[in-house]
């Protein structure tokens, strides 16, 4: 739909929303019972006696809690054996036999790429090898990663490797999570952490070497901090810079840093047999749990990894896949462990562990597992050709995550991690006409699709005054630069001339999206910032309704108690506070299906956010319980993204009038109770468009607060008014930044 050439596979894409694809799990439940035939006739597999015997746990039954069994079994290995093993492990790693080359190289060049096969050791190993090298004498060795997961459990390992407790010598940090100490010399965060800190300290002169990890997944924090540190590199002849990337790419990033060296760690990989499927695939989740049992039934050893798109196609994959195998009698055990970014970290810990013998592992995994965590004794991959990306639609001037089929090179590299320890067999859930005609050859960097409102504010406040001319690697669409300084332009972060406001340096002091630190600003003139505060700290967790299997009724009308029928922003404050007047309990989340661990995070996200407002002097507030002010607070921040009721139950976006959908979870949803005026947190896209997290607003404020979308009268413009009116205004603004940027070039020139 957008001009960017992401296309959605035709007709083969089944997207289906939590609910919908519960109704059809269980009406296909009902199909088999009626069919009366048991899995293995179905999927035509014959099973062998012996396969059961391999199993030594006898009649062991697969489930989710076998993880759980793994543990208790990992933690009765002594700490001196784990260690031993763990010292062997590191030397056979491929980066190992080039260690002192690497060494040497890195020692002659400033910057040096490296490039090798997942599973080299690159993320484990250099940081180390700059720490035995003696660069932490000088400062800290950092390592940023794309991915939260990734720089949790990394330093996680390196630091049982190096026989250390974790946040020590070790440490991490993540976005409101910094487990790191003054003791620590290896330091693993997040690429958004770095830039982040680079707006404190522009030469970042407390590290002595950076290493940019999985720079081939540009992300849009990675892409911005190259920019960066090329020009940190040129000015600080003491630090090191290595940028490491799985394959291809790595002669671009040399050109971007001016021909520096590249170095490539010989692999060592064995081959995979990659099949196809015949015909276009329509349900991928059932086909890929198909092909897990045929998999695992045929015998052979090995553990398996499914890619999936997102959460909710892991979550109904796992659970088809345990309910099919507890359909089968005697079917040897599997270990079904799931992974996703928004996992609690101890259930994400769980892939790295070893099963017992005879127990086969099935990882489900979005594309995480593609190169950022390395799991050893893959032989199986199951890929779905599906993944999940947040892509900037200029037409309708938003944000939504969208499934997208994956690219050849994400499709070649999961295919690859069957063949880290032996051969592999890798089955592809797409046709070969698909992959040659319908997949894009590399993925679009995450920088020319999303909405760079945040870099864009984060650039001014680090003095980039044209961002036109800022040293990109592949520079975004000015037209989504303009779109996205529109937007801060409408949050009143910029000025008409494009610079920064002092609400807009306010802004920057947050690690939250613009609209959200908005609404903590406005939130203290309207004397709400306590309320605001918690809303804001509860939009910054993963979900905290807790929906266990087999009680998804309790937990739905436990939810429902909570609901202000107004608001789901007002119903996660509901929730934050009668969770503070039990005293923060755990028994209480429990009785009410709430994640203990998620509201744990979201009183220490409030803690620092608090922080941050102290230092900024600005004031805690409590309304009361005076709520319509918080509305209205939350109206002020997002009354870019407002929808109007049109029909029953049925709403437009107020500025594009196109349909939007609350989702089936919304306290607003099958009430009875439809305000006219909704604004939204955000859209996503699945079979539908769904406003996620939505408040009722009063079309008054709207206009109060937007004035530069809406008027009492609106009503009477048509769409294609609007669309002008909005599009006059950006050619407006754009000649103004023109004209003061002719100014202080003009200026200059006299200096
Ligand atoms: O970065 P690269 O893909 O080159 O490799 P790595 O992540 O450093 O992984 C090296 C080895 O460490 C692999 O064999 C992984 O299985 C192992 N590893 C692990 O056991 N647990 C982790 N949390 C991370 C890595
Ligand atoms: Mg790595």
């Amino acid at each position: 739909t957008s001009d960017m050439a992401i296309v959605s596979r035709k007709g083969s894409a089944i997207v289906r929303t939590y609910r919908e694809q519960k109704e059809r799990k269980k009406s296909q439940l009902k199909q088999w019972e009626l069919a009366g035939t048991r899995m293995g006739d179905i999927l035509g597999v014959q099973k062998k006696e012996d396969d059961v015997d391999k199993n030594p746990e006898g009649d062991f039954k697969a489930d989710h809690k076998f993880a759980d069994l793994m543990q208790d079994k990992n933690e009765a290995v002594s700490d001196f054996a784990k260690r031993k093993s763990i010292a062997a492990q590191r030397k056979y790693l491929p980066i190992f036999a080039v260690r002192n080359e690497l060494l040497n190289i890195i020692r002659d060049n400033s910057v040096v790429i490296i490039v090798g096969e997942t599973g080299s050791g690159k993320t484990t190993q250099l940081t180390q090898y700059l720490h035995e090298d003696g660069y932490t004498k000088f400062g800290l060795v950092g390592c940023t990663q794309p991915r939260r997961v990734a720089a949790m459990s990394v330093a996680k390992r390196v630091s049982e490797e190096m026989g250390v407790n974790l946040g020590e010598e070790v440490g991490y940090a993540i976005r409101f999570e910094d487990c790191t100490n003054e003791n620590t010399i290896i330091k693993y965060m997040t690429d958004g952490i770095l830039l982040r800190e680079s707006l404190r300290e522009s030469d970042l002169d407390h590290y002595s070497a950076i290493i940019m990890d999985e720079a081939h997944e540009r992300s849009l924090n990675t892409d911005v901090l190259f920019g960066l540190l090329r020009d940190v590199v040129s000015r600080r002849q003491d630090l090191k810079l290595i940028v490491t990337s799985a394959t291809m790419d790595a002669t671009k990033f040399s050109n971007f840093f001016g021909n520096v060296a590249i170095f490539n760690i010989p692999g060592r990989t064995f081959p995979v047999d990659v099949m196809f499927s015949k015909n276009p695939v329509e349900d991928y989740v059932d086909c890929s749990v198909k092909q897990a049992l045929q998999v695992h039934l045929q015998g052979l050893e090995g553990d398996m990894l499914i890619f999936m798109p997102g959460q909710e196609d892991i979550e109904i994959t796992c659970e088809l896949l345990a309910e099919r195998l507890d359909d089968l009698d005697d079917a040897p055990p599997l270990a079904i462990l799931p992974i996703y970014s928004q996992l609690p970290s101890d259930l994400q810990a769980k892939i790295f562990q070893k099963a017992p013998d005879g127990v086969r592992k099935c990882i489900v995994a979005t594309n995480i597992a593609e190169t950022s965590l390395t799991v050893d004794g893959i032989m199986f991959v199951i890929d779905a050709g599906y993944c999940k990306l947040k892509v900037y639609n200029p037409k309708i001037g938003m944000d939504a995550l969208q499934i997208y089929p994956i690219s050849q090179a994400n499709a070649n590299q999961r295919s690859g991690r069957a063949g880290r320890t032996g051969p592999g067999q890798c089955y592809r859930l797409y046709t070969h006409r698909q992959y040659k005609d319908e997949l894009l050859a590399c993925t679009v960097p995450e920088i020319q699709r999303t909405n760079l409102a945040n870099v864009v504010l984060l650039l001014k406040s680090l003095g980039v005054q044209d961002l036109l001319q800022f040293h990109f690697m592949d520079p975004p669409p000015q037209d989504n630069i303009m779109n996205s300084m529109y937007q801060l332009w409408i949050l009143g972060a910029l000025d008409n001339t494009g610079s920064l406001t002092p609400m807009g340096r306010q802004m920057v002091e947050f690690p939250l999206d613009p609209a959200l630190s908005k609404m903590v600003i406005v939130s203290l003139d309207m004397e709400c910032s306590a309320e605001i505060l918690t809303i804001v700290s509860m939009l910054s967790v993963p979900t905290i309704f807790y929906r266990p299997k087999g009680r998804e009724e309790d937990s739905d009308s436990a939810r429902e108690k909570f609901q202000v029928p107004e608001s789901d922003h007002l119903t996660y404050l509901n929730v934050y506070q009668q969770w503070k007047r039990n005293g923060y309990s755990s028994n209480w989340c429990n009785e009410h299906f709430i994640h203990i661990k998620a509201m744990r995070k979201v009183r220490e996200v409030r803690q620092q956010l608090k922080e941050i407002m102290d230092s900024q002097k600005m004031e805690l507030i409590s309304c009361g319980n005076e709520w319509d002010i918080v509305r209205k607070s939350i109206c002020s921040a997002y009354f870019h993204q407002a929808a109007r009721l049109k029909g029953l139950g049925e709403y437009v976006n107020c500025r594009t009038g196109m349909p939007c959908h609350l989702h089936p979870t919304s306290a607003l949803f099958g009430m009875g109770y439809t305000p006219d005026y909704i604004v939204y947190h955000e859209l996503v896209m699945t079979s539908k468009e769904y406003m996620q997290c939505v408040t009722s607003v009063d079309g008054q404020w709207l206009a109060e607060l937007g004035p530069m979308f809406y008027s009492i009268k609106d009503a009477s413009k048509t769409r294609v008014e609007r669309k002008k009116q909005a599009l006059n205004e950006m050619i407006e603004m754009e000649e103004e930044m023109k004209r003061a940027d002719e100014l202080i070039k003009a200026r200059k020139e006299q200096a």
